[in-house]
Protein backbone atom coordinates (compact mmCIF):
# COMPACT_ATOMS: atom_id res chain seq x y z
CA UNK A 1 0.00 0.00 0.00
CA UNK A 2 0.93 3.18 -0.49
CA UNK A 3 0.62 6.09 1.45
CA UNK A 4 1.07 9.65 0.90
CA UNK A 5 2.33 12.57 3.45
CA UNK A 6 2.76 16.45 3.04
CA UNK A 7 5.36 16.92 5.98
CA UNK A 8 7.89 19.33 5.47
CA UNK A 9 11.02 18.12 4.51
CA UNK A 10 13.48 21.45 4.53
CA UNK A 11 15.51 21.67 8.04
CA UNK A 12 14.40 25.14 8.15
CA UNK A 13 10.62 23.96 8.97
CA UNK A 14 11.07 21.55 11.45
CA UNK A 15 9.37 23.36 14.55
CA UNK A 16 8.63 20.16 16.33
CA UNK A 17 10.16 16.75 16.54
CA UNK A 18 8.15 13.21 18.03
CA UNK A 19 10.61 11.01 19.57
CA UNK A 20 9.66 7.64 20.75
CA UNK A 21 11.31 4.62 22.48
CA UNK A 22 10.37 1.33 20.35
CA UNK A 23 10.62 -2.61 21.29
CA UNK A 24 12.33 -3.71 24.64
CA UNK A 25 13.81 -1.54 27.10
CA UNK A 26 17.26 -0.95 28.05
CA UNK A 27 19.75 1.14 30.04
CA UNK A 28 20.84 4.22 28.21
CA UNK A 29 17.39 4.90 26.89
CA UNK A 30 16.57 8.15 28.57
CA UNK A 31 19.98 9.44 28.69
CA UNK A 32 19.30 9.25 24.15
CA UNK A 33 15.62 11.17 25.30
CA UNK A 34 17.88 13.38 26.94
CA UNK A 35 20.39 14.74 24.36
CA UNK A 36 17.86 14.73 21.80
CA UNK A 37 15.18 17.01 23.85
CA UNK A 38 18.28 19.48 24.85
CA UNK A 39 19.63 19.82 22.14
CA UNK A 40 16.89 20.28 19.90
CA UNK A 41 15.18 23.15 22.38
CA UNK A 42 18.34 24.69 23.16
CA UNK A 43 20.32 24.65 20.03
CA UNK A 44 17.27 24.71 17.24
CA UNK A 45 14.13 26.17 19.19
CA UNK A 46 12.51 22.92 18.49
CA UNK A 47 9.49 22.10 20.48
CA UNK A 48 9.83 18.21 21.90
CA UNK A 49 6.23 15.50 21.68
CA UNK A 50 7.26 12.04 23.67
CA UNK A 51 5.29 9.27 22.20
CA UNK A 52 3.78 7.04 24.53
CA UNK A 53 4.69 2.88 24.72
CA UNK A 54 6.40 3.11 21.30
CA UNK A 55 4.22 3.16 18.02
CA UNK A 56 0.99 2.30 20.11
CA UNK A 57 0.85 5.83 21.56
CA UNK A 58 1.18 6.75 17.68
CA UNK A 59 -1.67 4.55 16.85
CA UNK A 60 -3.56 5.95 20.00
CA UNK A 61 -2.72 9.42 19.55
CA UNK A 62 -1.02 9.41 22.98
CA UNK A 63 1.68 11.96 23.02
CA UNK A 64 2.72 14.87 25.52
CA UNK A 65 5.28 17.92 25.28
CA UNK A 66 8.60 17.50 27.14
CA UNK A 67 9.79 20.47 28.80
CA UNK A 68 13.58 20.64 29.42
CA UNK A 69 12.80 20.04 33.31
CA UNK A 70 10.93 16.61 32.19
CA UNK A 71 14.32 15.29 30.31
CA UNK A 72 16.70 16.85 33.64
CA UNK A 73 18.39 14.14 35.78
CA UNK A 74 17.57 11.46 34.16
CA UNK A 75 20.52 10.12 31.96
CA UNK A 76 21.35 7.08 34.85
CA UNK A 77 17.90 6.23 34.85
CA UNK A 78 17.01 2.80 33.53
CA UNK A 79 14.31 2.21 31.23
CA UNK A 80 12.16 4.92 29.48
CA UNK A 81 9.95 8.07 30.94
CA UNK A 82 8.44 7.69 27.55
CA UNK A 83 7.01 3.70 27.92
CA UNK A 84 8.03 0.81 24.86
CA UNK A 85 6.55 -1.96 23.65
CA UNK A 86 7.42 -4.75 21.46
CA UNK A 87 4.32 -6.07 20.60
CA UNK A 88 2.66 -3.67 18.17
CA UNK A 89 3.67 -3.55 14.46
CA UNK A 90 1.26 -0.82 12.75
CA UNK A 91 1.55 -2.71 9.56
CA UNK A 92 0.78 -5.61 11.11
CA UNK A 93 -1.35 -4.10 14.51
CA UNK A 94 -3.64 -6.99 16.39
CA UNK A 95 -7.35 -4.97 16.22
CA UNK A 96 -9.12 -8.02 16.97
CA UNK A 97 -9.22 -11.96 18.26
CA UNK A 98 -10.82 -14.20 15.83
CA UNK A 99 -13.19 -16.73 17.29
CA UNK A 100 -10.84 -19.38 17.11
CA UNK A 101 -8.55 -16.93 19.54
CA UNK A 102 -6.29 -16.11 16.76
CA UNK A 103 -4.87 -12.31 16.40
CA UNK A 104 -6.91 -10.58 13.10
CA UNK A 105 -4.28 -7.92 12.04
CA UNK A 106 -4.82 -4.56 10.31
CA UNK A 107 -2.55 -2.17 8.91
CA UNK A 108 -2.59 1.18 10.57
CA UNK A 109 0.09 2.74 9.37
CA UNK A 110 -2.49 5.37 7.70
CA UNK A 111 -3.47 5.92 11.25
CA UNK A 112 0.11 6.81 12.95
CA UNK A 113 0.32 9.06 9.69
CA UNK A 114 -2.86 10.88 11.32
CA UNK A 115 -1.42 11.21 14.16
CA UNK A 116 1.91 12.66 13.37
CA UNK A 117 0.29 15.37 10.57
CA UNK A 118 -3.11 16.23 13.09
CA UNK A 119 -0.05 17.00 16.21
CA UNK A 120 2.01 18.72 13.50
CA UNK A 121 4.98 16.94 14.08
CA UNK A 122 7.51 17.73 11.29
CA UNK A 123 10.40 14.27 12.08
CA UNK A 124 10.32 11.70 14.62
CA UNK A 125 13.41 10.02 16.56
CA UNK A 126 12.79 6.59 16.68
CA UNK A 127 14.88 4.55 19.31
CA UNK A 128 14.59 0.90 18.76
CA UNK A 129 16.24 -2.31 17.49
CA UNK A 130 15.80 -4.15 13.92
CA UNK A 131 12.40 -4.72 15.06
CA UNK A 132 11.66 -0.64 15.78
CA UNK A 133 13.43 0.29 12.78
CA UNK A 134 11.09 -2.57 10.39
CA UNK A 135 7.71 -0.62 12.35
CA UNK A 136 9.38 2.38 11.22
CA UNK A 137 10.24 1.96 7.66
CA UNK A 138 6.44 2.21 5.99
CA UNK A 139 6.56 5.90 7.69
CA UNK A 140 9.99 6.75 6.07
CA UNK A 141 8.68 5.17 2.67
CA UNK A 142 5.41 7.28 2.86
CA UNK A 143 7.92 10.41 3.70
CA UNK A 144 7.46 10.75 6.56
CA UNK A 145 11.11 12.16 7.83
CA UNK A 146 12.06 9.24 10.55
CA UNK A 147 15.68 9.19 12.12
CA UNK A 148 16.68 5.99 13.61
CA UNK A 149 18.75 5.63 16.48
CA UNK A 150 20.43 2.14 17.53
CA UNK A 151 19.21 0.70 20.82
CA UNK A 152 19.10 -3.23 22.21
CA UNK A 153 21.51 -5.07 24.77
CA UNK A 154 21.82 -7.42 21.83
CA UNK A 155 23.92 -5.39 19.68
CA UNK A 156 22.64 -7.49 16.57
CA UNK A 157 21.18 -4.25 14.50
CA UNK A 158 22.67 -4.56 11.21
CA UNK A 159 24.72 -1.23 10.08
CA UNK A 160 26.19 -0.05 13.37
CA UNK A 161 28.90 -2.07 15.42
CA UNK A 162 27.61 -1.09 18.30
CA UNK A 163 23.78 0.01 19.84
CA UNK A 164 23.72 1.55 23.39
CA UNK A 165 22.06 -1.25 26.34
CA UNK A 166 24.90 -3.34 24.94
CA UNK A 167 27.92 -2.69 27.28
CA UNK A 168 25.66 -2.28 30.30
CA UNK A 169 24.41 -5.92 29.53
CA UNK A 170 28.05 -7.08 29.40
CA UNK A 171 28.79 -5.38 32.82
CA UNK A 172 25.66 -7.05 34.07
CA UNK A 173 26.18 -10.26 33.00
CA UNK A 174 30.18 -10.23 33.47
CA UNK A 175 29.64 -9.19 37.14
CA UNK A 176 27.36 -12.39 37.38
CA UNK A 177 29.66 -14.93 36.07
CA UNK A 178 32.18 -13.63 38.29
CA UNK A 179 29.48 -14.10 41.16
CA UNK A 180 29.14 -17.91 40.24
CA UNK A 181 32.60 -18.18 40.15
CA UNK A 182 32.52 -18.57 44.13
CA UNK A 183 29.76 -21.39 44.19
CA UNK A 184 31.65 -23.48 41.34
CA UNK A 185 34.54 -23.45 43.09
CA UNK A 186 33.49 -23.89 46.29
CA UNK A 187 31.23 -26.40 45.30
CA UNK A 188 33.26 -28.01 42.58
CA UNK A 189 30.76 -27.73 40.92
CA UNK A 190 29.46 -26.97 37.06
CA UNK A 191 27.62 -23.33 36.83
CA UNK A 192 25.56 -22.60 33.80
CA UNK A 193 24.20 -19.27 33.04
CA UNK A 194 21.80 -18.48 30.19
CA UNK A 195 21.91 -14.66 28.75
CA UNK A 196 19.85 -13.41 26.68
CA UNK A 197 20.88 -11.96 23.32
CA UNK A 198 18.14 -13.55 20.34
CA UNK A 199 20.11 -15.07 17.93
CA UNK A 200 22.97 -13.00 18.38
CA UNK A 201 25.76 -14.68 20.99
CA UNK A 202 27.24 -10.90 21.29
CA UNK A 203 26.56 -11.10 25.39
CA UNK A 204 27.45 -14.48 25.30
CA UNK A 205 30.85 -14.06 23.88
CA UNK A 206 31.51 -11.16 25.09
CA UNK A 207 30.71 -11.67 28.55
CA UNK A 208 31.98 -14.98 28.84
CA UNK A 209 35.79 -13.72 27.76
CA UNK A 210 35.87 -11.14 29.76
CA UNK A 211 34.95 -13.63 33.02
CA UNK A 212 37.31 -15.69 31.86
CA UNK A 213 34.04 -18.84 31.51
CA UNK A 214 35.50 -21.94 30.48
CA UNK A 215 32.45 -23.14 27.36
CA UNK A 216 31.07 -20.29 25.75
CA UNK A 217 27.96 -21.45 23.43
CA UNK A 218 26.24 -19.31 20.31
CA UNK A 219 23.74 -19.79 18.26
CA UNK A 220 26.72 -18.77 15.54
CA UNK A 221 28.28 -21.53 16.49
CA UNK A 222 26.32 -25.02 16.45
CA UNK A 223 27.76 -27.36 19.98
CA UNK A 224 28.46 -30.84 20.09
CA UNK A 225 27.03 -32.57 23.25
CA UNK A 226 29.81 -34.29 23.36
CA UNK A 227 32.41 -32.61 22.99
CA UNK A 228 30.81 -29.97 25.66
CA UNK A 229 30.86 -33.30 28.12
CA UNK A 230 34.32 -34.27 27.10
CA UNK A 231 36.03 -30.69 28.05
CA UNK A 232 34.08 -30.10 31.44
CA UNK A 233 35.14 -34.30 32.56
CA UNK A 234 38.90 -32.84 31.96
CA UNK A 235 38.58 -29.43 33.87
CA UNK A 236 36.49 -31.78 37.00
CA UNK A 237 39.11 -34.07 37.17
CA UNK A 238 42.23 -33.26 35.89
CA UNK A 239 42.14 -29.71 36.11
CA UNK A 240 40.57 -26.94 38.70
CA UNK A 241 37.52 -28.60 39.62
CA UNK A 242 34.97 -26.25 38.59
CA UNK A 243 33.59 -24.80 35.20
CA UNK A 244 31.60 -21.89 34.60
CA UNK A 245 29.48 -22.32 30.93
CA UNK A 246 28.00 -19.35 29.51
CA UNK A 247 25.09 -20.18 26.89
CA UNK A 248 23.01 -17.48 24.42
CA UNK A 249 19.48 -18.32 25.14
CA UNK A 250 19.54 -18.64 21.38
CA UNK A 251 22.37 -21.52 21.17
CA UNK A 252 21.65 -24.64 19.63
CA UNK A 253 23.05 -28.16 18.97
CA UNK A 254 24.51 -28.96 15.89
CA UNK A 255 21.47 -30.33 13.76
CA UNK A 256 19.00 -28.84 15.89
CA UNK A 257 16.38 -26.28 17.01
CA UNK A 258 16.61 -23.45 19.34
CA UNK A 259 14.68 -23.16 22.53
CA UNK A 260 11.75 -21.58 22.40
CA UNK A 261 10.28 -20.12 25.28
CA UNK A 262 7.40 -18.62 24.06
CA UNK A 263 5.37 -17.28 20.89
CA UNK A 264 3.63 -14.44 20.71
CA UNK A 265 1.79 -13.71 17.10
CA UNK A 266 1.61 -10.22 18.03
CA UNK A 267 5.09 -9.03 17.84
CA UNK A 268 6.93 -7.61 15.26
CA UNK A 269 9.45 -10.97 16.37
CA UNK A 270 6.79 -13.30 17.34
CA UNK A 271 10.01 -15.70 18.61
CA UNK A 272 10.95 -15.84 22.30
CA UNK A 273 13.65 -18.16 23.10
CA UNK A 274 14.60 -19.70 26.41
CA UNK A 275 15.11 -22.68 28.15
CA UNK A 276 18.31 -23.86 26.13
CA UNK A 277 20.55 -23.12 29.78
CA UNK A 278 18.71 -25.64 31.60
CA UNK A 279 18.60 -28.27 28.69
CA UNK A 280 22.66 -27.68 28.76
CA UNK A 281 22.79 -28.22 32.52
CA UNK A 282 20.72 -31.15 32.15
CA UNK A 283 22.63 -32.90 29.18
CA UNK A 284 25.88 -32.42 31.43
CA UNK A 285 25.02 -33.69 34.36
CA UNK A 286 23.74 -36.44 32.33
CA UNK A 287 26.90 -37.17 30.38
CA UNK A 288 29.79 -36.25 33.14
CA UNK A 289 27.71 -36.79 36.75
CA UNK A 290 29.12 -33.65 37.88
CA UNK A 291 26.99 -31.51 40.38
CA UNK A 292 25.25 -29.02 37.89
CA UNK A 293 23.34 -25.83 38.91
CA UNK A 294 21.32 -23.61 36.00
CA UNK A 295 20.93 -19.88 36.31
CA UNK A 296 19.13 -17.76 34.22
CA UNK A 297 19.92 -13.94 34.11
CA UNK A 298 16.87 -13.13 31.95
CA UNK A 299 15.32 -9.60 31.73
CA UNK A 300 18.09 -8.61 34.90
CA UNK A 301 20.16 -7.87 31.78
CA UNK A 302 17.57 -5.23 30.04
CA UNK A 303 17.40 -3.26 34.02
CA UNK A 304 19.00 -0.51 35.82
CA UNK A 305 21.42 2.70 35.26
CA UNK A 306 23.49 2.33 32.28
CA UNK A 307 27.40 2.59 32.92
CA UNK A 308 29.57 5.28 31.82
CA UNK A 309 30.27 3.89 28.43
CA UNK A 310 26.85 3.68 27.64
CA UNK A 311 25.98 7.14 28.49
CA UNK A 312 28.51 8.39 26.34
CA UNK A 313 27.50 5.96 23.41
CA UNK A 314 23.83 7.18 23.70
CA UNK A 315 24.71 10.90 23.89
CA UNK A 316 26.87 10.40 20.86
CA UNK A 317 23.85 8.74 18.99
CA UNK A 318 21.66 11.64 20.28
CA UNK A 319 23.12 13.95 19.26
CA UNK A 320 24.35 12.92 15.79
CA UNK A 321 20.83 12.27 15.38
CA UNK A 322 19.73 15.94 15.74
CA UNK A 323 22.53 17.48 14.16
CA UNK A 324 21.80 15.15 10.76
CA UNK A 325 18.11 16.22 10.81
CA UNK A 326 19.09 19.59 11.08
CA UNK A 327 21.26 19.38 8.36
CA UNK A 328 18.23 18.05 5.85
CA UNK A 329 18.84 13.95 6.63
CA UNK A 330 15.61 12.19 5.79
CA UNK A 331 15.30 8.52 6.76
CA UNK A 332 18.44 7.31 8.54
CA UNK A 333 19.95 5.21 10.88
CA UNK A 334 22.67 6.72 13.04
CA UNK A 335 25.37 4.20 13.50
CA UNK A 336 28.84 4.09 14.44
CA UNK A 337 31.70 2.10 12.05
CA UNK A 338 35.22 1.71 13.15
CA UNK A 339 34.76 4.52 15.47
CA UNK A 340 33.05 6.92 13.87
CA UNK A 341 29.69 8.09 13.99
CA UNK A 342 27.71 8.48 10.70
CA UNK A 343 24.12 7.14 9.35
CA UNK A 344 22.91 5.06 6.86
CA UNK A 345 19.78 4.15 5.40
CA UNK A 346 17.32 3.13 7.87
CA UNK A 347 15.61 1.00 5.20
CA UNK A 348 18.55 -1.31 4.17
CA UNK A 349 19.40 -1.86 8.13
CA UNK A 350 15.52 -2.55 9.08
CA UNK A 351 14.51 -5.96 10.37
CA UNK A 352 18.55 -6.85 9.66
CA UNK A 353 20.49 -8.47 12.34
CA UNK A 354 23.71 -8.48 12.86
CA UNK A 355 25.43 -11.99 13.62
CA UNK A 356 28.88 -12.89 15.02
CA UNK A 357 31.55 -13.85 12.37
CA UNK A 358 32.88 -17.13 13.06
CA UNK A 359 36.48 -15.67 12.47
CA UNK A 360 35.91 -13.20 14.89
CA UNK A 361 39.17 -11.66 16.28
CA UNK A 362 37.68 -12.34 20.17
CA UNK A 363 36.39 -16.24 19.23
CA UNK A 364 40.21 -17.01 17.94
CA UNK A 365 41.32 -15.05 21.01
CA UNK A 366 39.57 -16.73 23.96
CA UNK A 367 40.15 -20.23 21.59
CA UNK A 368 43.59 -19.79 21.75
CA UNK A 369 43.53 -19.76 25.83
CA UNK A 370 41.65 -23.11 25.89
CA UNK A 371 37.99 -21.51 25.89
CA UNK A 372 35.35 -24.17 24.90
CA UNK A 373 33.14 -23.27 21.73
CA UNK A 374 30.92 -26.75 22.23
CA UNK A 375 32.91 -27.50 18.61
CA UNK A 376 35.70 -29.81 18.07
CA UNK A 377 37.33 -26.63 16.63
CA UNK A 378 41.06 -25.79 18.82
CA UNK A 379 42.77 -22.57 17.97
CA UNK A 380 43.40 -21.60 14.43
CA UNK A 381 46.39 -19.58 13.76
CA UNK A 382 45.76 -16.45 10.82
CA UNK A 383 42.44 -15.73 9.34
CA UNK A 384 41.55 -13.70 12.56
CA UNK A 385 38.44 -12.01 11.42
CA UNK A 386 36.65 -7.98 12.33
CA UNK A 387 37.11 -7.39 15.59
CA UNK A 388 34.98 -4.01 16.48
CA UNK A 389 32.82 -4.87 19.32
CA UNK A 390 33.89 -2.26 21.85
O1 LIG B 1 15.79 -7.76 22.29
C1 LIG B 1 15.97 -7.64 23.67
C2 LIG B 1 15.52 -8.90 24.38
O2 LIG B 1 15.75 -8.72 25.76
C3 LIG B 1 16.13 -10.18 23.87
O3 LIG B 1 17.44 -10.38 24.34
C4 LIG B 1 15.13 -11.19 24.37
O4 LIG B 1 15.16 -12.35 23.56
C5 LIG B 1 13.82 -10.47 24.24
O5 LIG B 1 14.11 -9.09 24.20
C6 LIG B 1 12.85 -10.75 25.37
O6 LIG B 1 11.64 -10.12 25.09
P1 LIG B 1 10.46 -9.96 26.18
O7 LIG B 1 10.80 -8.77 27.04
O8 LIG B 1 9.25 -9.73 25.35
O9 LIG B 1 10.42 -11.22 26.97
Amino acid sequence: MHYSSALPMSPDSIRRIGILTGGGDCPGLNAVIRVVAKTAMLQFGIEVIGIEDGFQGLIENRLRPLSFRDVSGILTRGGTILGSNNRCNPKRYCTSMAADGSPVFSDVTPTCIETIRKNKIDALIVIGGDGTMSCAAPLVEAGINVIGIPKTIDNDLFGTEITFGFLTAVATATEALDRLHSTADSHHRVMVCEVMGRNAGWIALTSGVASGSDVILIPEIPYEEDAIAEYVKQRMSGGPGFAIVVVAEGAKPLGGAQSVARIDPTSPDPIRLGGIGQRVADMIAAKTKAEVRMTSLGHILRGGMPIAADRILATNFGYHAVSILMEGATGRLVVRENNVFSDVDLLVSAGRQRLIPTNHALITAARALGTSFGDRLGHTHGGVGPSSVI
